[in-house]
């Protein structure tokens, strides 16, 4: 398994430079419609990188950052709550969130259809979720599953498609867009999953 516990430095200095700056427009258009002082979760947050590009555009909202190793969460910012815990198990109520970001952490979840059903639980109807991930379809992409399989971690590497299909089962409308290697969801819940 990849240390993530011991990696918190690394990953306060380099994990921003995944993200591209097309991604960051996206996102801040996103941000534009969560609801003013909407409460908003950052699953798989590390270091809370996502939460920081949100920060920077969107003060007024309220920010938790959840993820299992304490030694990411320490270099997380202070401006959110964060929580040590697992995306198949979050430990908030129903339809308590405006929105959710996972950022290249969806591939690392043991159990992505728990996630999944956990992320539907506590999102509100018309909530929003960003998702960004690594195209196992793309020739970096590969390369970076490979060397995941290697750190036997999950590895759970979707196509773009085929994870907007799987979101769209459980009740999402998904926008995808693309970034080479990367690639983001941008969702709406519609509050109803297929049965
Ligand atoms: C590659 S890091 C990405 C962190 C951060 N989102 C970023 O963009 O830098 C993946 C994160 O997923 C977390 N993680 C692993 N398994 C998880 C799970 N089941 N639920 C929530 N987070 C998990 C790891 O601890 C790690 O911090």
């Amino acid at each position: 398994m990849i240390p993530f516990n011991r990696l918190g430095l690394v990953f306060k200095i380099f994990a921003s430079f995944i993200y591209p700056r097309s991604f960051r427009a996206v996102f801040s258009s996103v941000l534009q419609k969560v609801p003013k002082s909407g409460a908003v979760l950052d699953i798989g947050s590390g270091t809370g990188i996502l939460s920081r590009f949100a920060y920077d555009i969107r003060k007024d909202l309220l920010y938790t950052m959840i993820d299992p190793a304490a030694g990411m969460l320490r270099f997380a910012p202070g401006f959110g709550r964060k929580v040590i815990g697992l995306a198949e198990s979050l430990p908030f109520r129903r339809g308590f969130f405006e929105a959710l970001f996972i950022g290249d952490a969806f591939h690392h979840f043991g159990k992505p259809q728990k996630a999944i059903e956990e992320i539907t639980r506590v999102l509100k109807p018309k909530g929003l979720l960003v998702v960004f991930e690594i195209d196992p379809g793309a020739v970096v992409g590969a390369l970076i599953t490979w060397g995941e399989r290697i750190f036997r971690e999950p590895a759970h590497f979707y196509r773009p498609r085929h994870l907007a299909g799987i979101l769209a089962e459980n009740g999402f409308e998904c926008t995808i867009s693309h970034y080479g290697w990367r690639y983001a969801i941008i969702a709406e819940y519609n509050g109803f999953r297929s049965p």
